[in-house]
């Protein structure tokens, strides 16, 4: 398949330009496009073929549902059975935004669309570009992250060009993901809300705006999951953001963490192999040796976040064997980092 790539400017651009995006999506096709979050891959949510395609495209399981993206509240209650209170309050502080809500479903979202369950995850983003396309397509959005199943979410258009060249319709480029990890989601649909996956709006924020609130006990696993803690959210499941690389998550004190990598590291490098390590602007030059990647400063809200998923692709690029990378617990949004490189090390953590 012919992929058509356009690049659009987020901060100047014209609704007119996303009219083929739009007849692609009412048409059954599918666009990749920017959020403010990750990019993600469009479809109709409303088709099963369409929501298939996506699957296909992917080459993701279809037992784990997609995500509804709207353009506006007023979408809402077409596609979910009820709003509860808790719900609605969310909604209004953080929509539009990087916010995604689970509700029960009503009967015109198809199964397929949400992998077989009686529940349907709805996200308003806030990316005027995201926006604008599914306000002009007038279709329900359904849009998974826009990259190859198992690998890091995309967070700029070489990513989804990367992975998603041949294999989708249209693809929209316009520069960096602002936030570059996932929407938080939060399960509305049972008697206490449940926050499944952890992003920008944390947990503590989610408290304050609705007060009590549960999380899914697979979200803050310092170790592998058992079997028998299952994953509520089905995508949270999967081996994720992988490099081929063997990770390793070093925790401890600044110093001896430093200690126990560059020991590492000189060991690695003496058996001739290419090792990497993911440390921050404060500690890089505690690092002689190996390729070393900073995800920015610690002190700058949302800075380390916003670089984890594109240091991890270039960590296969870089054709790194052994990746050690320090812990980043009590930084901005540090939750929601560990978890996804928790999850891309495959919860392989060292304690010094
Ligand atoms: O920021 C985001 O949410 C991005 C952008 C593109 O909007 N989308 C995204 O979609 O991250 P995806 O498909 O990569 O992740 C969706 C997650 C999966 O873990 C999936 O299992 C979970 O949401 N999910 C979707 N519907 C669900 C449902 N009905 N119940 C529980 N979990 C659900
Ligand atoms: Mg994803």
């Amino acid at each position: 398949m012919k992929t058509e790539i356009l690049m659009m400017d987020p901060d100047n651009f014209d609704s007119s330009e996303l009219e083929t995006a739009g007849q692609i999506l009412r048409d059954g096709g599918l666009v990749a496009f920017p959020t403010e979050t990750v990019y993600g891959l469009g479809g109709n949510a409303l088709d099963s073929k369409a929501s298939e395609k996506i699957y296909s495209a992917k080459g993701r399981p279809s037992d784990n549902p997609l995500i509804v993206h709207i353009g506006d509240i007023s979408s809402l209650d077409k596609i979910v059975r009820e709003v509860p209170e808790c719900a609605r309050k969310l909604m209004e502080k953080c929509w539009p935004g990087p916010l995604t809500l689970i509700f029960k479903k009503s009967d015109i979202v198809p199964k397929e669309t949400t992998g077989g369950l009686d529940t349907v995850a709805v996200r308003y983003p806030s990316h005027p570009i995201a926006n604008a396309l599914i306000k002009g397509s007038g279709v329900y959005v359904a849009a998974p992250s826009a990259n190859l199943s198992g690998r890091p979410s995309p967070t700029r258009a070489e990513h989804v060009i990367e992975d998603l060249d041949g294999r989708v319709d249209m693809i929209i480029g316009a520069g960096s993901a602002g936030i570059g990890l996932e929407s938080t989601i939060v399960d509305v649909s049972g008697d206490t809300p449940c926050i499944l996956r952890p992003g920008f709006f944390t947990e503590e924020s989610i408290r304050e705006i609705i007060g009590d609130v549960d999380v899914d006990p697979v979200v803050l696993a310092k170790t592998r999951p058992d079997k028998d803690m299952k994953a509520k959210a089905p995508g949270m499941k999967y081996r994720h953001y992988a490099p081929k690389g063997e990770m390793t998550i070093v925790d401890g004190e600044r110093t001896s963490v430093a200690e126990y990598i560059n020991g590492k590291v000189n060991e690695g490098m003496s058996q001739g192999k290419k090792i990497a390590i993911i440390t921050c602007d404060e500690n890089k030059d505690l690092y002689m040796q190996g390729v070393v990647m900073s995800l920015g400063s610690r002190k700058v809200s949302g800075e380390i976040a916003g670089h984890v998923f594109d240091t991890l692709r270039q960590m296969d690029e870089l054709g790194v064997q052994e990746i050690y990378a320090e812990c980043f617990d009590g930084c901005s949004l540090g939750d929601a980092v560990m978890n996804r490189l928790r999850k891309a090390a495959g919860y392989n953590v060292v304690n010094v």
